[in-house]
């Protein structure tokens, strides 16, 4: 089970990245543009910060040969372990099958359906992303999709994962889960409320209540 940070906000990731397990940072154009920054000085950044956990970054051309040419460019500048976000659109799938291979990883984005996860895979994506919330707007059962891609990956072994994107709560992160994603890529304000309630406050202040009671402000180590 792999938890990304799907952002591109250096203090958010310095911060989450020391708090928690994460597996590495997804971004997109979107999410890039929304730090206002220069573009390669920011991802040159997050890799800093981010060391060996993986980096996703996502190509922007709309034809195969511009889209490769853009990965060599992401994989000289970020390091050839840098996962090559590529859409699944016609030209994306040739892209992924010339990246493969080179040897890049590739990541599968704007997957909203089992035949397009299907496509990537067989043109050897590492990672199938289908986006839950986008695909509920549409009325489809994310839930059912994520676990049919699951399966299929299964029955055909194919070492492909699905990256599980776009949630705008925590029951769609962790339906993803349920049904076998092997990864979800997150806001972090999603993550953080994965562990934030008054309930578990509550818990944990009457502990620390009860000790404080008997042992005062004292640490373990100190008794
Ligand atoms: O990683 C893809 C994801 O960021 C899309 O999410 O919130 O724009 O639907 P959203």
């Amino acid at each position: 089970m792999e938890i990304l940070l799907d952002t591109a906000n250096l203090e958010q990731i310095k911060k989450y990245v020391e708090l928690y397990e994460i597996t590495g940072v997804t971004s997109n154009p979107t999410i890039i543009s929304k730090e206002k920054a220069e573009f390669w000085p920011l991802l040159t950044e997050i890799k800093k910060v981010i060391g060996d956990k993986q980096l996703h970054v996502q190509v922007t051309a709309d034809n195969w040969q511009d889209m490769l040419k853009e990965a060599e460019c992401i994989r000289e500048k970020l390091g050839a372990d840098t996962y090559i976000k590529v859409p699944t659109i016609e030209q994306g799938i040739c892209a992924m099958k010339h990246l493969k291979a080179m040897g890049a990883n590739v990541t599968a984005t704007a997957v909203y359906t089992t035949q397009q996860a299907m496509m990537a895979a067989c043109a050897g994506a590492d990672y199938v992303a289908p986006y839950f919330n986008r695909m509920n707007n549409l009325n489809v059962d994310s839930k059912k999709v994520i676990g049919d891609m699951v399966n299929l990956f299964r029955a055909h072994n194919k070492p492909t994962k699905v990256l599980a994107a776009s949630f705008k709560n925590t029951e769609q992160v962790m339906d993803a889960l349920t049904v076998g994603a092997q990864a979800v890529t997150v806001s972090v304000n999603l993550l953080t409320t994965m562990v934030q309630n008054a309930i578990i406050d509550f818990a944990v202040e009457g502990f620390r209540k009860d000790w404080i009671d008997t042992y005062g402000d004292k640490r373990i180590y100190e008794l």
